[in-house]
This record gives C-alpha cells, sequence and structure tokens, in this order.
C-alpha cells in the first residue's frame, strides 16, 4: 500500500486539526476513535500486552486497530478499508453505569 493511500497518513492531518489540544485541558494523551476506521492515540502512553510487556509502538502517534482485521495488530494496518468496517466517531450509546452497592467498590468495564 502506498503511503498516500494510507488511512492513517490520511486521517493523521485531522488529528493534527487542534495542536495541544490534549495539554491545554490538562491531559497527557488523547485516544480518537476515527469514523470507520482505527483508534489514534498520541500523547504519552504505553502500549502493554495483558502480562505487562512493553509493546514498542515505534512512534509517538499509532493507531490502534479495532476492526480486528489488521495483520499487524495491535496497530492498525489499513484493513478496515478493505473489510468495509464501519464505526462512529464518538460514542453511540450511554455509558454502562455499573451501580455500586454500599460496601462494595464497582468497576464498569
Ligand atoms: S482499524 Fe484499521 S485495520 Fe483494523
Amino acid at each position: 500500500m502506498a503511503a498516500s493511500d494510507s488511512p492513517w497518513s490520511a486521517r493523521q492531518t485531522s488529528v493534527s486539526a487542534a495542536p495541544g489540544l490534549g495539554k491545554s485541558l490538562g491531559m497527557t494523551s488523547m485516544i480518537i476513535p476515527y469514523e470507520d476506521g482505527p483508534l489514534v492515540v498520541r500523547g504519552d502512553f504505553e502500549l502493554r500486552t495483558p502480562d505487562g510487556a512493553r509493546i514498542d509502538p515505534g512512534r509517538g502517534t499509532v493507531a490502534l486497530c479495532r476492526c480486528g482485521k489488521s495483520a499487524i495488530k495491535p496497530f492498525c494496518d489499513g484493513t478496515h478499508r478493505l473489510v468495509g468496517f464501519r464505526a462512529g466517531t464518538g460514542r453511540d450509546t450511554p455509558a454502562p453505569r455499573v451501580e455500586s452497592s454500599p460496601g462494595r467498590e464497582s468497576s464498569a468495564a
């Protein structure tokens, strides 16, 4: 795939449309769901396997696959376009709420 065909490089421009936004909000990282595409992560972050091993992102901003079809998971390789993956850019449904009981910590997944 040519660099100009990459959904990643084309959409990275959109991420840069608001430079410094995360820092102005006091955040150290931002995760941005792209329409019909990956989750773009930028800022200070670490990628780790479930057992804690560090995954080298190779760059400061990464696109994480959310279609499940990438050959280089957890990173996006652009396959989402080939498989017709569809997803919105924001929350389509309300956040799950977990009722907490007195004396018991709640956790939402
Ligand atoms: S989101 Fe891009 S390959 Fe899965």
